[in-house]
């Protein structure tokens, strides 16, 4: 009974092992299944890189289709019409009073060669003195000048005055001699230029005269009184000798 016992404990514990050994070994192959099974689906660490930028990238372009293109927005467009505002137009009406700034310009006779006050009732009188002709323009040149500005009005003279009035102010530049005459470009030498104003000079430049053109976009103010100084300094050298 006792050696049957035992031979049969014995038997089950040789069984009990034999199941074990047999179980660990399953669970090696199936480990050994397992890491190979993962082995044939894992994915190399790069790749996970790459497919994690291209779901992000899909998010993305999934998130931007359904944005606004910046040359479609809804905005106002200067000088457009526009149904936002009542007046039907994109550009709004500027406050009553708004200066852009560098333009308030209060020197009103360095800006526009006119007197500050309004010329009086005696000042318009029917003489031909040349300063009458022009009673609202500035006498003098409202800045000072220093030898640098007068060389850059000969510059400038040189530049955009002479083609038509001639390098001394006679009125024969090479414009006016090839047919631009009909009427010539002025003779800076004549009594009525001699004793006009300093501002009407400027009111010329600045506004056009008869034939001749507006230099306003061309010629910055100052360089227009710089000028005009040449333009003095011409009529000097050529004192007694007017035509
Ligand atoms: C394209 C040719 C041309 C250029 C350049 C030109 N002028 Fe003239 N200018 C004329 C003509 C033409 C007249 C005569 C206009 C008329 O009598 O209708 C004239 C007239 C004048 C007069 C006389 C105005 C008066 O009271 O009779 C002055 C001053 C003058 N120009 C100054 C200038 C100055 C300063 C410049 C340079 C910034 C200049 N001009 C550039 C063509 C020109």
């Amino acid at each position: 009974m006792l050696s049957y016992k035992s031979s049969s404990s014995s038997q089950g514990s040789e069984f009990r092992l034999q199941a074990a050994v047999r179980s660990i070994a399953e669970g090696r192959v199936n480990a050994e299944l397992q890491t190979k099974r993962r082995r044939r689906f894992a994915l190399p660490a790069h790749s996970k890189l790459v497919l994690l930028l291209l779901l992000l990238t899909a998010h993305c372009s999934l998130l931007t289709g359904c944005r606004r293109d910046m040359q479609d927005q809804p905005k106002a467009i200067a000088y457009r019409e526009n149904s936002f505002f009542k007046d039907g137009t994109g550009s709004r009406p500027l406050v009553e009073g708004t200066v852009p700034r560098g333009y308030l310009r209060q020197e009103r006779e360095f800006y526009t060669g006119k007197k500050s006050a309004a010329p009086t009732a005696t000042t318009q009188s029917t003489s031909t003195n040349a300063t009458t002709l022009y009673p609202d323009d500035v006498e003098a040149i409202p800045m000072t000048i220093t030898k640098a500005d007068l060389d850059r009005g000969q510059e400038r003279y040189n530049i955009y005055c002479s083609a038509c009035h001639g390098m001394t102010g006679y009125g024969d530049g090479i414009v006016a001699r090839r047919g631009f005459n009909k009427p010539s470009p002025a003779n800076y030498h004549q009594d009525r230029l001699r004793q006009a104003p300093a501002g009407h000079f400027f009111d010329v430049m600045t506004n056009g005269w008869g034939a001749m053109p507006s230099y306003a976009s061309q010629i910055p103010v100052e360089d227009r009184w710089k000028i005009i100084a040449y333009l003095r300094a011409l009529q000097l050298s050529q004192q007694g000798q007017g035509r």
